[in-house]
């Protein structure tokens, strides 16, 4: 009998992460790495929700709080998803976990039975299928392409769906493409969903912020109110907020499903952090101002590297609608051998051999279900996204 459990065999270790580690390695080593691989933004908490945690540590709120989130947070979401996405949820179909993630697992433990398949399109956020994979689930992946935007089509969702279909995960704008769904857009996929009354819909919308040029964010449940009765609506402070380290996601849905979720994280961390929660109240609350400021940054930055990109040789990279990553394809650089004598079989290829030749960090589109593609995240300054990519361009120059 071995000692480690079976289900650890299932899940892969982040690949993300694993380039994060591979840089730092090379930057010990003194090479000049610039790393375009972390999904978090490079700004600063805002200073009155620093002040908030501060105030509430002097107050004494530092003890155990209701297991999903204290009423005045709960109410602070119910306002938030009233005014920002017309959805009508009551305190007791708000829930609180410790950031997006844990409300995930929350989730799919308290639903996914063995055979349970989860549609997850491609290309995903990396956690989605290795979350599924644990709570003994079944993904079942329906790639996008470039040319649709990255985009699910109404025909591939409906493809997809089986009799055993639990949940539909819908991530909008989407980790790592960048691409956002319009309302049309979006009707065609609700529309397929009105249709298969079993399948249940988890919309991640933590980017819902981070939106460009005059896109208009929308949520399944908002556009189509008769799904709100099997939607889960995922979202949280890390990115909007700039308060990835605070570690507070939400969620609304069905009251079942609500109790059912706070029943298991009774029984694994209880309350997220006390103070933090006090400081995601102030997030929703105060001041919003900085959020379109911090996004025309975003759209800038975007701009920049799409420009780029497209005048490096074999590269071709879309125009995303939000989020702060883009999803270049790297397919006419596959087949090419670098200066040093790297032959580019696959994007993992590519992307090793940018980090290791020009010290540029950014994370392959394998990980993220689709090929041969890779990940940019431009949540870093100007000045080293102008470098990385004047060097993306220089590497793809060098190929033969
Ligand atoms: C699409 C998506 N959903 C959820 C999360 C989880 O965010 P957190 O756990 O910080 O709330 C992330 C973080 O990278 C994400 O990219």
């Amino acid at each position: 009998m071995g000692f480690l459990a079976d289900s650890l065999a299932r899940v892969q270790p982040s690949p993300t992460i694993a380039v994060t580690t591979k840089a730092r390695e090379l930057k010990d080593a003194g090479l000049d790495v610039i790393g375009l691989g972390a999904g978090e933004p490079d700004f600063d908490t805002p200073d009155n929700i620093k002040q908030a945690a501060i105030d509430a540590i002097n107050r004494g709120e530092t003890k155990y709080t209701a297991v999903d989130g204290i009423p005045q947070l709960k109410q602070a979401i119910v306002n938030k998803f009233k005014r920002e996405n017309d959805l009508t949820y009551a305190t007791d179909e708000i829930t609180v976990g410790t950031g997006g993630k844990q409300v995930l697992f929350n989730a799919f433990l308290a639903t996914l039975n063995p055979g349970d398949e989860v549609i997850i399109p491609a290309p995903y956020w990396v956690s989605y299928p290795d979350i599924v994979l644990l709570c003994g689930g079944t993904p079942v992946f329906v790639e996008t392409t470039l040319e649709s935007g990255f985009r699910l089509t109404p025909e591939a969702l409906d493809k997809a769906i089986t009799p055993n279909t639990k949940w539909f995960i819908f991530n909008s704008p989407s980790n790592p493409s960048g691409a956002a769904y319009g309302r049309e857009e979006l009707k065609a996929l609700t529309d397929v969903l009105m249709r298969h009354g079993h399948v249940w819909v988890l919309t991640d919308d933590m980017y819902e912020h981070l939106t460009y040029d005059g896109f208009t964010f929308v949520s399944p449940a908002e556009l189509e109110p008769g799904l709100a009765g099997r939607t889960l609506t995922l979202n949280g402070v890390s990115k909007a907020y700039a308060m990835t380290g605070w570690r507070i996601g939400y969620a609304g849905g069905p009251k079942k499903l609500i109790k059912a979720m706070a029943k298991i994280q009774s029984q694994s961390t209880s309350n997220p952090s006390s103070v933090s929660q006090w400081a995601a109240v102030e997030a929703l609350e105060g001041p919003q101002d900085f959020i379109p400021e911090r996004a025309k940054v975003f759209r800038d930055r975007r701009d920049l590297v799409v420009s780029m990109l497209n005048q490096a040789k074999g590269i071709n990279c879309p125009t995303p609608e939000g989020a702060f990553y883009v999803y270049p394809s790297c397919a006419g650089c596959i087949g090419k051998k670098t200066p040093k004598g790297t032959a580019l079989r696959s994007d993992e290829d590519f992307v090793t051999a940018l980090l290791e030749e020009e010290g540029v960090a950014v994370v392959h589109g394998e990980a993220f279900g689709l090929s041969p593609f890779f990940r940019i995240s431009y949540a870093t300054s100007t000045e080293a996204l102008e470098e990385a990519c004047r060097r993306i361009q220089r590497f793809c120059a060098g190929l033969t």
